[in-house]
């Protein structure tokens, strides 16, 4: 069956689907020898697919969860020579990548896959999952600013989508607070921006959950692979199934 380069690129685990459309119009794949670049190419089993030099092949999808500590990156490489999330996979055959990104100090739960297609749902607006994040921040958090999160801040111009906050504990002393958070957006920086928003900065970040996961049972460094029902379900939250 003739299907899209970029579906079948994103099938094989070489990046999601929106990657790999860059990677087509940038020029790093050929199709029988020949560089395309349009986007609505067709391929089927008998194309030969070479990606910056590399033949793509059917992969069996894989899904980790990997408790991520912080002072790692989120990306497959770092120019800087950082510990990224795949150090952790170096027995890991299979050519995943991170769904999403926590920041470089930020630690909790990410997932890994070289599944595409799944990726590119999990990380699209409209399947965003509900993510829940504990912020240890600056400053004594009011109920006036519990109340503004609720009902959304300005970032980057545009208002967060309301999250579901609370205030788990407060230190008079040392003067910080540390809050729930629970959103299902996945803008850039987006706690750390909408607590800065309402005057407190986040000292630090850990990713509880996302969607029905939890880190439960991990440590920082450790990772397991998803369960087959984990996995169903996922898919049939994002419409896949
Ligand atoms: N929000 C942030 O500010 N950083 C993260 O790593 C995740 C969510």
């Amino acid at each position: 069956m003739a299907e899209r380069l970029q579906k079948v690129m994103a099938q094989a685990g070489v990046a999601s689907r929106r990657k790999a459309e860059s990677m087509i119009t940038d020029g790093e794949v050929k199709v029988n020898g020949k560089v395309v670049k349009e986007l609505g190419t067709k391929v089927t089993d008998k194309d030969t697919i070479i990606v910056n030099g590399v033949p793509i092949s059917k992969e069996e999808h894989v899904y980790y969860l990997l408790y991520k500590p912080r002072g790692v990156v989120t990306t497959v490489k770092d120019d800087k020579k950082r510990k990224t999330v795949l150090d952790f996979f170096e027995n890991v055959s299979e050519r995943i990548y991170p769904v999403g990104r926590l920041d470089y100090d930020t630690s909790g739960l990410l997932l890994l896959t070289n599944d595409g297609e799944l990726d590119n749902r999990l990380t699209h607006p409209k399947y965003e999952f509900e993510k829940n994040y504990v912020a240890k921040v600056k400053g004594i958090v009011s109920n006036n600013d519990l109340k503004q999160l609720r009902v959304g801040v300005m970032i980057d111009d545009k208002k967060s989508a309301p999250a579901k906050v609370k205030l788990i504990k407060t230190n008079e002393d040392a003067k910080t607070s540390i809050v729930s958070l629970t959103i299902h957006e996945g803008r850039n920086h987006q706690v750390k921006k909408m607590m800065s928003a309402v005057g407190h900065s986040v000292m630090k970040l850990s990713r509880e959950s996302y969607g029905f996961l939890t880190l439960q049972g991990l440590q920082p460094g450790e990772w397991r692979r998803l369960k087959p029902h984990e996995v169903e379900e996922l898919k049939k939250k994002v419409g896949l199934k």
